[in-house]
């Protein structure tokens, strides 16, 4: 095999093992560096030098069982969005204890179903949901979970419909105790994707102020929503600069508290590219238009990042170029892969990598506009293997009940 062209931020293949890859699983498929991977993972978790920090991978941006396991192997936990975040990270080999649960609306089952797999920590965000786990507890031989709440700050974050306000949290605390319960920790999510270090910092005395109301303050969950920057022109997320300011300010305030951090899409976008072919060519004016074999329902490009990613094309060295959107293989009207990009004049066949898939990809990718979903192949030590089988047609009529 040949080398892979692993630059700090965006991982993507060259060209010699980008035909490969076709050769070997067929076009489109998502292909990710397990060095680039463990190289980004190392490099966070040294960041911060609090001791008692825990990193819980927020597996909502990639829910594959090979690159969970790489998380485990490093010793993170795992941030649970879902049920089915959990489910996957204890087929991952997570322990139950390892898995934090932040978020929103379960009915009662999944509570129910969470507690028997033993999931030990829940971030809730209504004192409603409190209510539901101690009466789903009652029915449910489990250990006695550890409790957090998600809080709501408006002032610092904008308007959220996630959390409870300080006022609640103590009100929460009390309601607690009087359930037999206890509140231990505070959840806090800064914003998705914020690329200006000084944001998370700047709101640190605040939430740690505000985690101070608790009777019996344990710990502090300080989210994800650290930036990637797609775009190298951007400032980029300082994890060295947080850290340090993180460490010094719960110095400040004389807390001993478990700290848990959970990256998503940081830790995990710029470790793999969608990998696709071009299938047509066309121009109107000035504009390009290359059409390739994959669509937005695998790259939700709109709604993670606003509508143009980076592109490599291989070959074509020292052409001319030219403005070109790349379009996926629907009339979707939304359905570009980027925008206005700058690339030579491209051919049916030519490959592309599509940058930074990683997070929000596969995870994101869907049965919308009905084409099966792509495989996703790893690279590591020098070889690649399948890590998910691509669909066929059938898997669009798996689940109908009139065949
Ligand atoms: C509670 C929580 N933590 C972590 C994440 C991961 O966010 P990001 O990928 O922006 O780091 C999410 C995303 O939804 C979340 O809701």
């Amino acid at each position: 095999m040949s080398q892979t062209l692993s630059a700090t931020k965006h991982f993507y293949p060259d060209a010699n093992l980008a035909r490969e890859l076709i050769a070997n699983y067929g076009s489109p498929l998502y292909v990710y560096d397990a060095k680039h991977l463990s190289d980004n993972i190392d490099r966070v978790a040294r960041s911060i030098p609090y001791q008692g920090t825990r990193f819980a991978f927020a597996s909502v941006t990639n829910g594959n069982l090979a690159l969970l396991r790489k998380f485990k192997a490093a010793a993170w936990g795992l941030h649970a969005n879902t049920p089915g975040d959990a489910f996957l990270g204890l087929n991952a080999g997570f322990l139950p204890s390892d898995i934090i649960y932040s978020g929103s609306n379960l009915t009662a089952d999944e509570m129910a179903q969470m507690l028997r797999w033993g999931v030990a920590t829940y971030n809730l965000d209504s004192i409603s949901q409190l209510e539901l786990l101690a009466l789903v507890k009652e029915s449910v031989d489990a250990p006695i979970p550890r409790i957090g709440f998600r809080l709501n700050l408006p002032d610092v974050t904008g308007e959220s419909r996630i959390g409870i306000c300080p006022d609640d949290l103590v009100k929460a605390d009390i309601r607690a105790r009087e359930l037999g319960l206890a509140v231990t920790g505070i959840h806090f999510y800064r914003g998705t994707s914020t690329n200006a270090t000084e944001r998370f910092v700047d709101c640190l005395d605040t939430v740690l102020a505000v985690g101070q109301r608790l009777s019996q303050w344990q710990y502090l969950d300080f989210g994800g929503g650290f930036g990637f920057s797609y775009y190298d022109r951007k400032h980029s997320f300082e994890w060295e600069d947080f850290g340090r300011e993180l460490t010094t300010a719960l110095h400040r305030h004389k807390l001993n508290l478990d700290l848990i951090i959970e990256p998503g899409r940081s830790i995990i976008a710029g470790s793999a590219a969608l990998l696709c072919t071009v299938v047509s060519t066309k121009s109107q004016g000035e504009k390009k238009f290359v059409g390739v074999d994959t669509s937005t329902a695998n790259i939700a490009v709109l709604s993670v990042h606003g509508g143009t990613r980076q592109v490599r094309c291989y070959g074509h060295l020292d052409e001319p170029l030219h403005l070109t959107d790349v379009c996926g293989n629907t009339t979707y009207s939304r359905d570009y892969l980027s925008r206005s990009c700058q690339l030579p004049n491209l051919n049916p066949g030519d490959l592309l990598s599509i940058l930074d898939a990683g997070a929000y990809g596969y995870a994101m990718s869907s049965h919308f506009l009905h084409r099966p979903r792509l495989p996703e192949v790893l690279l590591e030590n020098g070889n690649h293997r399948l890590i998910r089988r691509r669909e066929s047609y059938d898997s669009l009529v798996a689940n109908q009940a009139d065949l």
